[in-house]
């Protein structure tokens, strides 16, 4: 058991890849908080965990746009376990324009897209990371993307609905740039901060642009979003004890 009994914060962890990790927590002896904005689909994760690791999850709602809500958690949390070993700051806000082509983004959305995602990274990874200073330490692990670190290849989004946005390159290289600066600014107090960066992950995108994505990467292409799983369980254990700053890029080579 890599992580027994260690209380681990996924936020957005409802989500795509937010409930495979909380599964891949609980698998591993930790208590998942299932924290999302979407109480009831948290509360159905956390349920469906539960029954196959009785006592490893619970669910939270949380906004990570809320100072008064995030606040709330931390102290429903410490009272409840007494400590929190970790939180991993996965949640996606996005308004309902997101994921327009760049012609297309306002400078309303283009702010607000960023405000909720960059803003609530922050507001979570500074909260968290404060009361893991008076508890004495923890983990912070943001998710970020391989488009924090590359150029988009535009190319291969070639003739579908799909595009990498612009407020996505602006956003993860920025939770890039956060975990340094967490990371840093925490040094000494017992808290590690890293980051993680997916590539892309198989959500019935349409066949061409799979194809075109494979011709970059090493073997599989777009992975499962089980495949991250891993990655995951190392930053949160002991296994990684002295990596702190650290961005994992997981993308079967796309990004090379
Ligand atoms: N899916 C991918 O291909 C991929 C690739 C690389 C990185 N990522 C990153 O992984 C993370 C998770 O992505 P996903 O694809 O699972 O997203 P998703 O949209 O499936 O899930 C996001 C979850 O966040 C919740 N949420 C939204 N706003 C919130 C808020 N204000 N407070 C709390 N919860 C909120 C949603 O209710 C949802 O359950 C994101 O940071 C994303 O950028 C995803």
């Amino acid at each position: 058991m890599l992580l027994a009994d260690k209380v681990v914060v996924v936020t957005g962890g409802a989500g795509f890849l937010g409930k495979q990790f909380c599964a891949a927590v609980a698998e591993q002896g930790g208590i998942a908080v299932v924290a999302d904005i979407d109480a009831e689909a948290a509360a159905r994760v956390a349920e469906e965990i539960v029954s196959a690791y009785p006592g490893h999850a619970e669910a939270a709602a949380l906004d990570i746009t809320s100072h008064a809500s995030v606040s709330a958690l931390i102290a429903e949390l410490m009272e409840k376990h007494g400590r929190i070993d970790a939180v991993v700051n996965n949640a996606y806000p996005r308004n309902r324009n997101y994921g327009r082509k760049l012609e297309d983004v306002t400078y309303e959305d283009f702010c607000d897209n960023v405000d909720s995602h960059l803003g609530g990274y922050f507001l979570m990874a500074q909260q968290f990371g404060l009361a893991f200073r008076r508890q004495g330490g923890g983990n912070i692990i943001n998710m970020a993307s391989i488009y924090g670190v590359m150029a988009p290849r535009f190319e291969v989004y070639a003739d579908t609905p799909m595009t990498m946005p612009v407020e996505y390159a602006a956003i993860k290289s920025a939770v890039v740039q956060l975990t340094r600066y967490f990371a840093q600014y925490f040094k000494g107090d017992g808290i590690r901060v890293n980051c993680l960066s997916p590539g892309g992950i198989l959500d019935e995108q349409p066949e061409a642009f799979l194809q075109r994505y494979k011709t970059y990467c090493n073997s599989k292409g777009m992975l499962d979003s089980r495949d991250v799983n891993g990655s995951l369980l190392f930053l949160l254990s002991d296994a990684s004890r002295y990596v702190t700053g650290q961005n994992l890029i997981v993308d079967d080579g796309f990004s090379l």
